[in-house]
């Protein structure tokens, strides 16, 4: 499977198959995260057999079960792009384990907060997590909204690398999958635009990442 691929396939897993992840799989994935990590300076961490950061009124009320592996977004509350840094590393990872046949889900909400087991430095906060794990099903490709609200340019007037990064922009998971950005084409550059909401940042970062990840071109946030 290679990242487009990923990209179809993936949707959100909340119900995984009562097993570890494989020994080769858990070392992939610690390798791509100590990558994003130096590129980033974040510090992402893979959570393994820890049931109880999804055991909780909220995870069970999501419909999450057997979410017992995560990988926990931290990094320094001083970072002004935390969150969108959090999202752009996250999916990277996110894509990977699709690869090594694994489900996701990224969570802001519903896990158990006080019960993540991932190590915070001082000054350092958790973004949000990403479940993970042999998912029981694939999951189903979300709703999204029709492209002319997504981005300026009709598809006719796309450049093939525009358009293969929009359909995977589109393809992208948002939070309540509200879709809140817009592209537009700068030369040979996207510019991105969030949208308001909570988690607008974290989004931006996860589209962009999808966007370069199937066009080979920038996708930059614009500037205000
Ligand atoms: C930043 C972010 C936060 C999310 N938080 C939650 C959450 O707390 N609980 C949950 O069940 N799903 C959560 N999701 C998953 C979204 O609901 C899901 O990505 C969206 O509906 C699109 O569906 P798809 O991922 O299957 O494409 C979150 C997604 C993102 C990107």
């Amino acid at each position: 499977m290679n990242i487009r691929e990923a990209i179809k396939a993936r949707h959100s897993v909340r119900q995984f198959k009562d097993i570890p992840i494989g020994e080769a799989e858990a070392e992939k994935l610690k390798a791509v995260i100590d990558e994003c990590n130096s590129e980033s300076g974040l510090n992402i961490q893979l959570v393994l057999n820890d049931p109880d950061c999804f055991d909780t009124f909220l995870a069970h009320y999501g419909r999450f079960k057997n979410a017992n592996n995560y990988i926990a977004l931290v990094g320094s509350s001083s970072l002004d792009d935390l969150d969108e840094r959090a999202g752009y590393y996250g999916q990277r990872i996110v894509l990977e384990a699709q690869m090594l046949g694994l489900g996701t889900c990224w969570v802001a909400g519903t896990y158990g907060k006080g019960k993540c087991k991932a190590d915070k430095q001082a000054g350092e906060k958790i973004v949000c997590v990403i479940a993970l794990g042999y998912g029981e099903d694939e999951g189903k490709s979300h709703k999204s909204k029709p492209l002319g609200k997504l981005c300026a340019l009709k598809k006719e007037d796309m450049p093939a690398w525009f358009k293969n990064g929009m359909l995977a922009a589109v393809l992208a998971p948002t939070a309540l999958n509200q879709q809140k950005f817009f592209i537009d084409i700068d030369g040979e550059d996207a510019v991105i635009t969030p949208g308001r909401s909570p988690m607008a940042k974290i989004d931006l970062g996860i589209v962009r990442y999808n966007f370069e990840a199937a066009s080979g071109h920038r996708c930059v946030p614009k500037v205000k």
